[in-house]
C-alpha cells in the first residue's frame, strides 16, 4: 500500500508575511494521516523560518533544488547536507524549470539525486515531456531518458527512498492538465520502467502528478491507479486550494 504525498512547490513566491499566513492556515487544517503525507517546498531563504513554524505539525519541509557537490567553491549553490541540517526531509531535483533555465541535463540531475540521498533527504525527481515531444510521439522516449539516467547512476534500489513526479511541461502553470488517459499512461510507463529492474521497488514507489492540479481536478487524478499524489505549484500558494488537494489525496482509495 502506498501512502500518498502532496507536496507544494512554492517556486519563487512568498514573503515572510505571506508565508506565515499561509502556514498558519495549513497547519490549522492539516492533521497527520495514514493516507497522505504533506510537504511544502519554499524558496531556500525562507527554509529556517518555515521549518520553525511547522515544528510539531504534520507538514514536512523540502528544498526546491540542491547542489550535486558536497561543499566548496560553488557560489550560490546549496548543499543537500545544509538542507538536511536546517530540517528538510525532501528536495525536488530536475524540475523542468531548472532543466530549461539552468540547463540541467539528466546526468546532472542524477548527481543531485545521489547527493540528496547521501544527505538523508528524499529526492522528488521530476520528469516530463515538452509539448513538441508529445506532439512528435516522443513522450515515452523523453521520460525514459530522464528516468534511466538516474536509475543507471543511483541504482534501482535507491528508488525505495525516492519519489518521482511526472510533470508534463505543457501542463505546468497553463491551466491545462493531462487527460486522465494521458496521465494514467505516463504513470504506468514510469512504474513499468522501474519494474523492469525491480518489481518490488516499482510497486512501492510513489509517483506524483504535477501540472495545473487544483482542488477541483485533484480527486479525478488521484483516483487513477498509478498516481500517488501531486506536486502542486500555483494552487499550493492558496490555503483553501492546497487543503482541498490534500483532502482529495486523503480520500482516495488506497492502492
Ligand atoms: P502548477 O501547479 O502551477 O501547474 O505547477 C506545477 C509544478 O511545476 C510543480 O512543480
Amino acid at each position: 500500500m502506498r501512502k500518498a504525498l502532496v507536496a507544494g512547490n512554492w517556486k519563487m513566491n512568498g514573503s515572510l508575511a505571506a508565508n506565515r499566513e499561509l502556514l498558519s492556515a495549513l497547519s490549522g487544517a492539516i492533521r497527520g494521516s495514514d493516507a497522505v503525507a504533506v510537504a511544502v517546498c519554499p524558496p531556500a531563504v525562507y527554509l529556517p523560518e518555515v521549518v520553525a513554524q511547522l515544528q510539531a505539525t504534520a507538514i514536512a519541509v523540502g528544498g526546491q533544488d540542491c547542489s550535486d557537490e558536497k561543499a566548496g567553491a560553488f557560489t550560490g549553490e546549496i548543499a543537500a547536507d545544509m538542507l538536511r541540517e536546517i530540517g528538510c526531509q525532501y528536495v525536488i531535483v530536475g524540475h523542468s524549470e531548472r532543466r530549461a533555465r539552468q540547463r540541467e541535463d539528466s546526468a546532472w540531475v542524477a548527481r543531485k539525486f545521489i547527493a540528496a540521498q547521501s544527505a538523508g533527504l528524499v529526492p522528488i525527481l521530476c520528469v516530463g515531456e515538452q509539448l513538441e515531444d508529445r506532439e512528435a510521439g516522443r513522450t515515452e522516449a523523453v521520460v525514459a531518458e530522464q528516468l534511466d539516467a538516474v536509475l543507471d547512476a543511483a541504482g534501482v534500489d535507491a528508488f525505495d527512498r525516492a519519489v518521482v513526479a511526472y510533470e508534463p511541461v505543457w501542463a505546468i502553470g497553463t491551466g491545462l492538465t493531462a487527460s486522465p488517459e494521458q496521465a494514467a499512461e505516463a504513470h504506468a510507463f514510469i512504474r513499468n520502467r522501474v519494474a523492469e529492474r525491480n518489481s518490488q521497488v516499482a510497486e512501492a514507489l510513489r509517483i506524483l502528478y504535477g501540472g495545473s492540479v487544483k482542488a477541483d481536478n485533484a480527486a479525478g487524478l488521484f483516483a487513477l491507479p498509478d498516481i500517488d499524489g501531486g506536486l502542486i505549484g500555483g494552487a499550493s500558494l492558496d490555503a483553501d486550494s492546497f487543503i482541498g488537494i490534500v483532502n482529495a489525496a486523503a480520500a482516495r482509495v488506497h492502492k
